[in-house]
């Protein structure tokens, strides 16, 4: 099991326990994580998933690809350099332990 823990804007923190192998956003959605609604499934339509990697993380998750990138110009709240689509993030042993902190708005 990958550990992931969302930090929402108040900073209410929740802590999951993601199958090996999922997509963030697919964990953030099974365990009805508030934030992250993933409303077209993980097929990089919607940027309904955006979330922002904590600083510690970036280097294990990488950055977004150019894809990735141009969906999230489409995302509802403020895009940094920290931005990806959780759906573009799969969960390897690597990541246990994950912070991503949530947007203030997904829609
Ligand atoms: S779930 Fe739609 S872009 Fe990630």
């Amino acid at each position: 099991m990958i550990h992931v823990t969302f930090i929402a804007p108040d900073g209410q923190q929740t802590t999951i326990e993601a199958e090996e192998d999922s997509t963030l956003m697919q964990a953030a959605v099974a365990h009805d994580v508030d934030g992250i609604v993933g409303e077209c499934g993980g097929a990089m339509m919607c940027a309904t998933c955006h979330c922002h990697v904590d600083a510690a993380w970036q280097d294990r998750t990488g950055g977004p690809s150019p894809d990735e990138v141009e969906m999230l110009e489409g995302a509802a709240a403020e895009v940094d350099d920290r931005s990806r689509l959780s759906c573009q993030i799969r969960l390897t042993p690597a990541l246990d332990g994950l912070v991503v902190h949530l947007p203030e708005e997904q829609m």
